[in-house]
């Protein structure tokens, strides 16, 4: 068993680590706020999925090191087809992106062919390639709302996210019933329970929770938004509904503050942490760095494909 102080020092040799390979190889370190906090710790970069997105499409480093799930990893590989990107756990996936099979999603475009296809950047590089626009929590609104009133749209693969956009542009968008495990499962109940014992607080909700979250809300928005949310109000205290690993950046912007992380169904279990996002380390992220694997690789034929609807998001956001 290692001691305190043992794990300490060893946690402060990989941080050395990573920082000189880092330099030597060129590499950029691009991490999700739901990333562990000595993850964050060493970004060189922090976002939300579009900021990512838009962050890689940018870059002149050689080598991503993307500290997030594999979808984020695909898309900017899709941007940068000629960078390595490596990803610290190959096993780091998504329950949503899994919820939306590409053969299945493939029938559901061809049986409704005069639709356009939105899909959210939660989905695998195939079920993009059938895609006419990528969307992320960000910008979903501003896209949907480019589009002419009367166009027929497809949504997926989250259903909480499409209802969310469909009752603030008024669309009647035809919604794909994809979820993710951890926004799907918070409980209404408890946050009503949780916002009595602290009645000061605001609750601040990503649109992946199911609707009558999101109607309770003092604010919806994609992770960076929640943020830029909680920077920007007055309130001293607020219940954060979304995965937990966001507090670490909210407490860093505003110390003063307190931010509670608001529990899901099973309080048994930390429902409120995405297991796949907690699967990288400072070890793994280390160790890839080091080893330069696992990478990401996109089928060039897919890549391709895919490309385009992100291009048309990029264009659009
Ligand atoms: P954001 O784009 O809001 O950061 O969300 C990503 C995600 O995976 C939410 O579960
Ligand atoms: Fe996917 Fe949910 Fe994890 Fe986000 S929190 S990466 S949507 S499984």
């Amino acid at each position: 068993m290692q001691s305190e102080l043992e794990e300490k020092k060893e946690m402060q040799q990989l941080r050395d680590d990573i920082m000189r390979l880092k330099k030597e190889k060129n590499a950029l370190i691009m991490t999700h706020y739901y990333q562990r906090d000595e993850i964050q710790e060493i970004a060189d970069f922090i976002g939300d999925s579009l900021a990512l997105a838009r962050q890689a499409a940018k870059t002149d480093a050689d080598i991503i090191v993307m500290c997030g799930v594999h979808f984020m990893g695909e898309t900017a590989k899709i941007l940068c087809p000629d960078k390595k990107v490596l990803i610290p756990d190959k096993a780091a996936g998504c329950s949503l992106a899994d919820s939306c099979d590409p053969v299945e999603f493939k029938e559901f475009v061809e049986s409704h062919p005069d639709h356009t296809v939105i899909s959210y950047v939660n989905t695998s590089a195939a079920v993009k390639a059938l895609t006419d626009i990528v969307v992320t929590s960000g910008n979903a609104r501003k896209i949907v709302e480019q589009l002419p009133e009367d166009e027929k749209i497809i949504f997926g693969p989250d259903h909480n996210l499409g209802e969310y956009i469909n009752s603030v542009t008024g669309r009647r968008m035809l919604l794909w019933k994809g979820a993710c495990h951890v926004h799907d499962r918070f409980s209404l109940e408890k946050i009503i329970e949780m916002k009595k014992e602290h009645p000061g607080a605001k609750i601040l909700v990503h649109p992946e929770c199911r609707r009558p979250l999101q109607l309770i809300a003092d604010k919806v928005g994609s992770t960076a938004a929640l943020l830029d949310f909680a920077q920007k109000d007055d309130a001293k205290e607020y219940i954060v509904v979304t995965e937990s690993g966001i507090l670490f950046e909210m407490r860093n912007k505003c110390p003063q503050k307190v931010f509670l992380a608001a529990p899901a169904e099973d309080s048994e279990c930390q429902c409120n942490e995405c297991d796949f996002m907690k699967l990288n380390t400072l070890r793994k992220v280390y160790e890839c760095l080091r080893d330069e694997t696992p990478e990401i690789f996109v089928d060039e034929e897919i890549s391709k494909k895919a490309l385009k609807p992100i291009e048309r998001m990029l264009e659009m956001s």
